[in-house]
């Protein structure tokens, strides 16, 4: 099949994707476009759908309709083009228990073809840039949960892709912990990179993004930058307006879904 190209305006691009589990549409003709160097935080109550759309991004989860492109990579139709592309964080991404930290970031390294003095010279400057040098001979399984999300960040980027995809990066973090995750977006960002997140943490969103999409059952029900939504709601700021938009928030019943 020949790779179809979207014109290169977007880094990321939701066309109508939807994701079904069985019965359950997790994920409903979502549709949403990320520009260069735009950080954009998708937020939305539990089971709301955000995990899905981004595994689906990242090549993970086959949309079962609808399409997502990645610099103008259709991620269906070339996962590996997209993967190249991209760098995906998420806290259900195991690391290999066996292998010390600095061996699993130079494995992933190798997997994306680096090598020789390319890849040592990236994977100290991974090893530097998260303050992995303490524990980078620790193996995985022993490492605590913020050192885990270090390696993890580390082993996602090492391969330098333009477009971040960051599924709750604060998660279980210290506040320094998550103080040197916001430090490095606003540092990629810098970069040019172009970075997608997800998380329940209004500051982060506030601290961070340039524009803002909320979803609820799947669908995407709100967009705009954080000071257009607050406006938009009349709200006081960011978390009344989310909540103001989940005011007749109720699980479907049987559905489990937010
Ligand atoms: N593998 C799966 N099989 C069946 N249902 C699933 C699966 N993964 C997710 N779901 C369901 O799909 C819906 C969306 O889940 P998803 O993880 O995308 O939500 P989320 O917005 O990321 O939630 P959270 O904020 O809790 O991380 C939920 O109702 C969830 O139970
Ligand atoms: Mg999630």
């Amino acid at each position: 099949m020949p790779t179809r190209h979207f014109p290169l305006v977007f880094m990321i691009n939701f066309s109508a994707l939807s994701k079904r589990y069985g019965p359950l549409e997790a994920v409903r003709e979502l549709t949403f476009q990320v520009e260069p160097g735009e950080v954009y935080a998708l937020l939305g109550p539990n089971g709301a759908g955000k995990t899905t759309a981004l595994r689906c991004l990242a090549t993970l989860l086959k949309p079962s309709s609808g399409s997502a492109y990645v610099c103008g990579v259709d991620v269906s139709v070339d996962p590996l083009g997209a993967r190249r592309r991209i760098a995906f964080l998420s806290s259900s991404m195991g690391l290999y228990q066996r292998l010390s930290a600095k061996e699993l970031v130079t494995y992933f390294g190798r997997l994306h073809g680096l090598k020789g003095v390319v890849l040592s010279r990236r994977v100290d400057e991974m090893v530097e840039l998260f303050a992995i040098g303490d524990f980078s001979g620790r193996l995985c399984g022993k490492l605590s949960t913020g050192q885990r999300q270090r390696v993890s960040l580390a082993r996602a980027l090492v391969h330098d892709p333009p477009v971040l995809i960051l599924d709750e990066p604060t998660l279980g973090l210290d506040v320094l912990s998550g103080r040197t995750i916001h430090d490095f977006i606003v540092q990629e960002r810098g970069r040019g990179k172009t970075i997608l997140l997800s998380t329940h943490q209004m500051e982060e969103v506030d601290l961070l993004a340039d524009r803002v999409g909320i979803m609820r059952r799947g669908e995407l029900v709100a967009e705009g930058s954080p000071t257009e939504l607050v406006q938009r709601l009349g709200a006081p700021n960011l978390a009344r307006a989310f909540l103001a938009l989940m005011s007749d928030w109720a699980l479907v019943p049987g559905t489990g879904q937010a």
